[in-house]
């Protein structure tokens, strides 16, 4: 049987969408938001390079650590804040049921 996550996106302030996606693909975060039509350009392919899938973790279950690679990125833009995170750069799985994002300003 197929595990689905649900993730919320915070669209505004107070306004959240809810968001379904199959744990057993192999996608990422930056994945889902994009087929649900989320304007992430992700030029990179996700391979960490780009920032331009940034989101920010608002609440929910702890994510593993940034990978060094992702900090680099992740301290080479121009807007960081505490809960930072690139998109491309989470699997998708059960462990990420519960989590609220917000998508950060795309500044390339
Ligand atoms: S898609 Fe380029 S850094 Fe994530």
């Amino acid at each position: 049987m197929t595990e689905d996550v649900r993730v919320y996106v915070e669209e505004a302030p107070g306004q959240r969408r809810e968001i379904v996606g199959p744990t057993d693909m192999g996608l990422s975060l930056m994945e889902l938001l994009k087929a649900n039509e989320y304007d992430i350009q992700a030029t990179c392919g996700g391979m960490a390079l780009c920032g331009t899938c940034h989101i920010e973790v608002l609440a929910g279950p702890a994510l593993d650590e940034p990978s060094d690679d992702e900090l680099a990125m992740l301290e080479s833009l121009p807007v960081m804040s505490q809960g930072s995170r690139l998109s491309c750069q989470i699997r998708l799985t059960e462990r990420l049921d519960g989590l609220v994002l917000r998508l950060m300003p795309q500044t390339t």
